[in-house]
């Protein structure tokens, strides 16, 4: 559990299910991510599958006890290079407020506190404004810039709709 301002930072629950589906329902969460709208059933199966995994977090209001958003986190291989990927995905509702940069933010701090990590990076879609400027918010640098770096989707003959990316990271401190 990690606790800022406004925010809790915690395991998923299967009680989060329905919070979840508010935002992972609607079609312009995924308009930069894999994926696509889920019903209400598979929202509360992955609630569940949530609340047993360690690389999804539930960020949830202090006031209200409501599930907001969500963060991803993992470690990269090999565990040597000792690098975790963070990823994020808020309801439209509660965007544009400053919570996914505040429950970001402190993720990352905690990591440098008791995780170790020697880097933390993130990639996005160079027309995601909302993403690197979350990222360059809290303290990390643009390192790279790829073109046609992945693909979400592609068009009804199978062509890949091919997305430009950035990758930021931020070291450990002192380095
Ligand atoms: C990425 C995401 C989590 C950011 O959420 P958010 O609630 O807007 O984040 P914050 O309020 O903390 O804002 C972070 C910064 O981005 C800016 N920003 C947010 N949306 C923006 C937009 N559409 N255009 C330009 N800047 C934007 C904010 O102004 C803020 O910068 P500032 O404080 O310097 O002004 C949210 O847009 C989201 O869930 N998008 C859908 C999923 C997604 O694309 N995830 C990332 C995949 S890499």
């Amino acid at each position: 559990m990690i606790e800022t301002e406004r925010l809790l930072i915690r395991k998923f629950k299967p009680s989060d299910a329905e919070d979840l589906f508010e935002y992972l329902s609607l079609p312009e969460i995924y308009r930069f991510e894999p994926g696509e709208p889920v019903t209400m059933q598979e929202a509360s199966d992955l609630a569940t599958e949530r609340s047993d995994a360690d690389n999804f977090l539930a960020v949830v209001l202090k006031s209200s006890a409501k599930l907001i958003g969500h963060l991803y986190f993992e470690q990269r291989q090999p565990p040597e290079f000792r690098t975790w990927e963070i990823g994020y995905i808020f309801n439209p509702a509660f965007q544009r407020l400053g919570y996914a940069s505040e429950a970001s933010a402190a993720l990352v701090d905690y990591a440098f506190n008791n995780l170790h990590p020697h880097r933390i990076m993130a990639r996005c879609d160079q027309t995601n404004p909302a993403s690197w400027k979350l990222l360059e918010k809290i303290g990390f640098t643009r390192e790279g810039a790829f073109k046609q770096f992945a693909y979400f989707r592609t068009d009804e003959a199978g062509n890949p709709f091919w997305i430009d990316a950035f990758e930021y990271s931020k070291l450990e401190q002192g380095i």
